[in-house]
């Protein structure tokens, strides 16, 4: 298994750095382009692995997709033209491709079937199964359909309207896209805010969708049309380095051309609460999306309650905020973060148990954390779990630790940043005077 030896940082952090695309919109991208009737190019994409478990299933489906670097072309011939796949579909460790395109292998006129790794075979597919039978897809599967393997048959389907019973943002996707592929109105209901990239994004191919309070409406046999997009900085990627700015004396850097969408930035809110240094400035919007810089440096950090309708804007970036904790005056409170615990892998469990290997005191509840402040963080072999995010806080913990952190399983952080440790690099290199 690949493992990494981390020191801790000496000189501090500094400089600029651009992270790679957001996962969210670059899934989403595919997907739609996929859909599509004409060539889309997507910059910037992410080359995570993840990201490409989506292109791989499109183009078992018969979608060319060309790729160079970080920009893709798909060459979409519209819905019409999909292929049934003569494979199983391997979702990977990808919890974004396995319920986004239950949404559409539902739907499609034609059988398919899908499968995933260790980890993902472990996370809850009811969630989009049980919505789009009530839909009419018919879906069969492990437990009832409740975990993969999953098998679609050729049904069709009509619009409803659907209550989300969780805040799930790849729930909501997955409906809005069986809606799309569907007889009539669907309306989702969502009982907080999720990331609405899906909301956003689908108007630049053609598709009306209304967004009404809390009711999200589309209209079923909508044409969607190719389109371009440069895809922002992922916010979830740059939490690591804004919080190793915040905790690393004598730091200073500035993430640029990063995606500021309100329903993802609140990893910056949480900082700024907890007393961060910390600016963030939009200074463009590509389509819907604002995009923008963030400047973050050594900071004195206190303890905040982090709960309610803020937890989804800052699901994937608690466990790098529970490591802000242990730096922060007092005591840091995480409530209502149940879904934690159905992520890559239990994050509340992962992150008490690397944190607490490293000294930390830190509490494990139900649903979420009690994280106490001013720790000193000591050298340990950190197991990533397989989940990218445990894995890049172990490495962002490296920075300010006593003693040299090992990081197990370092691999499995291809799965949303690849050149994340050039990255770490490259901000401990180029010190300023
Ligand atoms: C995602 C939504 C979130 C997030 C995941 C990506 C998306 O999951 O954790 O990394 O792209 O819609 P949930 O919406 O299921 O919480």
């Amino acid at each position: 298994m690949s493992e990494i030896e981390l020191q801790p940082a000496i000189t501090g952090l500094s400089g600029e750095l651009e992270v790679p695309g957001d996962k969210s919109i670059s899934h989403r991208a595919v997907i739609f382009s996929s859909l599509s009737e004409g060539t889309s190019t997507i910059d910037n994409f992410l080359t995570g692995e993840d990201c490409f478990r989506t292109v791989e299933a499109f183009r078992q489906m018969g979608v060319k997709i060309d790729e160079d670097g970080s920009r893709i072309t798909v060459h979409g011939k519209g819905v019409q033209a999909l292929t049934a796949p003569t494979q199983p579909i391997y979702f990977g460790n990808s919890g974004t491709t396995a319920r986004l395109l239950s949404g559409v292998l539902a739907a499609l006129p034609f059988f398919t079937t899908a499968y995933g790794d260790a980890s993902l075979s472990k996370r809850p597919m009811d969630r989009v199964v049980v919505p789009l039978k009530e839909m009419g897809a018919v879906i069969d599967g492990r437990e009832s359909a409740s975990l993969l393997p999953i098998a679609f048959s050729q049904a069709t389907l009509t619009g409803v309207r659907h209550e989300l019973t969780v805040r799930s943002a790849q729930v909501k996707s997955a409906l809005l896209l069986a809606g799309l592929l569907s007889n009539g109105k669907t309306t989702v209901v969502e009982k907080g805010v999720t990331r609405d990239h899906t909301e956003k994004l689908l108007p630049q191919y053609g598709v009306e969708l209304s967004v009404s309070g809390s009711d999200i409406t589309i209209e079923g046999g909508q044409h969607l049309t190719a389109s371009d997009l440069k895809v922002p900085g992922d916010i979830s990627s740059a939490a690591f380095f804004m919080v190793a700015a915040a905790i690393t004396p004598n730091s200073q850097i500035t993430i640029k051309n990063v995606g500021l969408n309100e329903t993802r930035n609140g990893i910056v809110t949480a900082l700024l609460k907890m007393g961060a240094e910390l600016t963030s400035t939009v200074h463009t919007y590509i389509g819907e999306e604002p995009v923008g810089d963030v400047t973050v440096a050594s900071s004195s950090l206190h303890g905040i309650t982090l709960e309610g309708e803020m937890i989804p804007n800052i699901i994937d970036e608690i466990p790098i905020l529970a490591l802000a904790a242990t730096q922060a005056e007092g005591t840091t409170v995480i409530k209502d973060a149940k879904e934690l615990r159905v992520k890559e892998t239990d994050r509340i469990d992962a992150v008490v148990r690397n944190l607490r290997k490293m000294g930390a005191e830190i509490e494990a509840r139900e649903d979420g954390m009690v994280i106490q402040g001013r720790q000193t963080l000591r050298g340990n072999v950190l197991d990533s779990f397989g989940d990218h995010r445990i894995g890049m806080m172990g490495a962002i913990a490296s920075l300010i630790s006593d003693g040299k952190v090992v990081i197990t399983d370092k691999d499995c952080i291809n799965i949303s940043y690849p050149p994340f440790f050039k990255h770490l690099e490259s901000l401990q290199k180029k010190k300023t005077s």
